[in-house]
């Protein structure tokens, strides 16, 4: 089959799981791609203010940390063929009930969690919650609806250990899956730490089959991490009891990185085009597409390219230090990746 007819095949099977959700009862119009569409400013968001999620991380607090502008919280994604539908955390909590749903990754699953907290405690702000980290993984369970979302930190999904040698990347190995496997929603990410060198890079060797090597290309690296994943979710998942999601690769706008990425600071609109593919997100959805068990591509990445104005800049941290022109702040872009798992939401 050549690589069109192959992604056609991919993009119809996509586009059958959407629809099938849509049958289930929530959206309105068939088949339409929710990820294509455009930015429009609704004043009726955001759906809620930092200031009113008392556990927000600092660095994702914009409006705390000093941001003056505020249009960046009014943005909602319109889908081309059909409405997106405005989250409802009712809802939401009424399809987690005694269900166990947890992000798995690095900040920008942690970015998404937090969004998704904040949205959750500020619908229901009366509902009694219980929030807690023990040993890299947080845990925020709403006790009266049995439900728990949680998040574990996990930069490569793929496995560090400390051995004599140093501290060793092994490629074909995934023993945290033994925190989330018996979990009812996994929503995935990995790809900014594959990019690290020097004194961020948390490895000392990669191991990659029976051979150990010093460095590697990340994006292959990056691959074969991948299917070490994708063959524990195809031989491990029941679709019928789990269902997976994976957050598509967020893009940055740093300086120098991509034809259309500028330097996020002082932006306040978002872009009117995307600019070019990332490497990363093509290596992702080739995954998905060979995969044999369902799961959920959050398309977020093209939509995200165009808010080159919802990072925290200098507004992250608290200070001018350190540009961040890699996470979101809160609220913002995040909460409408929660809207797509919401309306994907079995
Ligand atoms: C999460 O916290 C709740 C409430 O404390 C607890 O009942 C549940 O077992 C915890 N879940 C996990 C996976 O640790
Ligand atoms: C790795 O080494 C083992 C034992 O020597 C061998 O059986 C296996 O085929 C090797 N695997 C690869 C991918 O070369
Ligand atoms: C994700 O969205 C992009 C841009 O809209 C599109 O080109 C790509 O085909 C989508 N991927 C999937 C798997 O639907």
């Amino acid at each position: 089959m050549g690589y069109c007819s192959f992604l056609a095949a991919f993009v119809i099977v996509l586009t059958i799981s959407v629809w099938t959700n849509y049958v289930n009862g929530k959206l309105v119009q068939n088949g339409c791609d929710i990820f294509q569409g455009s930015w429009v400013l609704d004043n009726s968001y955001p759906l809620y203010e930092s200031s009113q999620c008392p556990f927000i991380e600092r660095q994702f607090d914009c409006r705390k940390n000093g941001r003056p502008d505020k249009e960046y919280s009014k943005y909602r994604w319109q889908p081309s063929g059909c409405k997106l539908p405005r989250f409802n955390g009712v809802e939401f909590l009424k399809k987690l009930k005694g269900k166990r749903l947890i992000f798995v990754g690095d900040s920008l699953s942690l970015n998404q969690w937090q969004s998704l907290t904040c949205m959750l405690h500020v619908a229901l702000p009366q509902a009694k919650y219980i929030s807690r980290t023990v040993n890299g993984l947080s845990n925020f369970t709403f006790p009266d609806y049995d439900a728990s979302i949680l998040f574990y930190r996990n930069a490569f999904l793929v496995d560090i250990v400390s051995e004599a040698r140093g501290r060793v990347l092994k490629l074909d190995s995934i023993s945290t899956s033994k925190i989330w496997g018996g979990m009812d929603v996994l929503i995935f990410d990995s790809w900014h730490w594959w990019l690290h060198t020097g004194r961020k890079q948390p490895w000392d060797w990669i191991v990659d089959g029976n051979n150990t090597v010093k460095d590697m290309d990340r994006l292959t690296a990056y691959e074969k991490a991948l299917n070490t994943w994708a063959k524990w979710i195809d031989s491990n998942v029941d679709p019928t009891k789990t269902q997976v999601f994976f957050q598509g690769v967020s893009p940055d706008h740093a300086s120098g990185q991509g034809s259309n990425a500028k330097n996020c600071e002082g932006q306040t609109q978002p872009l009117k085009r995307p600019g070019s593919p990332l490497p990363a997100e093509q290596v992702l959805e080739k995954i998905l597409r060979g995969m044999g068990k369902p799961v959920y591509l959050l398309n977020v990445t093209t939509l995200s390219q165009l808010r080159i104005d919802g990072h925290p800049s200098v507004y992250g941290h608290g200070g001018h230090r350190d540009m961040d022109c890699s996470h979101w702040c809160l609220s913002g872009v995040p909460d409408t990746w929660n809207e797509f798992l919401s309306a994907l939401l079995n």
